[in-house]
């Protein structure tokens, strides 16, 4: 497929069905869980491990994959929002299947109103990526800040800007990244391009789709812009313990993705 038609997003539907089979299967779901769970989540959690009477939104959704994982820590409500009615479908369809009383909205993120109640966290896991330039990454932190209560926490998941060219190349775990228009040097200038292509579990690459690089200090100056606190990286990280750890190993050196958690 060429690269053009994947910014196009012309087949949403074939794109939504081929990222819900690779959510379930891809190789690197156990680090990114860990990350989440282990690294992000729980300092969150109360003494029990839970979300108990928290209300959450859990921002570009998607099938639903995380927004399900949330409502299981047991929050009081939550809501999860999408750009993609394919995808939204596909999460409704789940919910129907399996009822967890969680609310699903297709709209964009920048279109967001601000609810009457805030939320006590708000999640993106690899919402920032589709910024398409800084105005609109900006857009996007101030809606999550208006949203929020003061002192709760956002907490997300992008590309690991941190690593610059070196998260690129993951043949090994099902995720390579190329810049669309190659640059000369190091520097990954803002608003850069990136070709992103998903492996599936017989190793055929899925409909390649567009992210957009931002600096790690552009982040942390439109946190700053939209309100925030403090904005921590928290590098991808895997259960020592795990018998596959071997596996993961180069995975943890040279992540291709990076959580974030900022507190307003
Ligand atoms: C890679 S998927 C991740 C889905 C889910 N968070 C997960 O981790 O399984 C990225 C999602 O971001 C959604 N998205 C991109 N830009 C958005 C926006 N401006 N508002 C809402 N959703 C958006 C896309 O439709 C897509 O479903």
């Amino acid at each position: 497929m060429e690269v053009h038609e994947a910014v196009a997003h012309e087949d949403e539907s074939q794109f939504a069905t081929e990222f819900t089979e690779y959510r379930e299967k891809n190789v690197r779901l156990p680090v990114e869980h860990y990350t989440i769970h282990e690294c992000m989540l729980k300092p969150l959690l109360n003494d029990g491990g839970l979300l108990t009477g928290k209300r959450i939104l859990d921002l570009a959704c998607g099938n639903g994959h995380y927004t399900r994982q949330l409502k299981d820590l047991g929050c009081a409500y939550i809501r999860g929002v999408d750009l993609s009615a394919p995808m939204i479908d596909i999460a409704r369809k789940i919910e129907r299947r399996d009822p967890k009383g969680i609310e699903y909205e297709v709209n964009d993120v920048v279109n967001l109103s601000s609810s009457q109640q805030s939320y006590d966290l708000v999640t993106g896991f690899y919402l920032f990526d589709y910024a398409r330039d800084r105005d609109e990454l900006l857009a996007m932190v101030r809606i999550i800040s208006n949203q929020l209560g003061e002192g709760k926490h956002f907490i997300g998941i992008i590309g690991n800007v941190i690593a610059g060219k070196k998260m690129f190349d993951q043949r090994k775990y099902g995720v390579t990244r190329e810049i669309k228009d190659p640059l000369d040097g190091e520097r990954i200038p803002d608003g850069t391009e990136i070709v992103v292509t998903l492996y599936d579990e017989h190793d055929q690459p899925t409909t390649p789709f567009i992210n957009y690089y931002y600096s790690p200090s552009t982040y942390e100056q439109v946190f700053r812009e939209a309100g925030f606190k403090s904005l921590e990286w928290v590098p991808y990280q895997y259960d020592k313990n795990a018998d596959d750890y071997a596996f993961f190993d180069d995975l943890i050196n040279r992540a291709p993705s990076i959580g974030m958690v900022a507190k307003k």
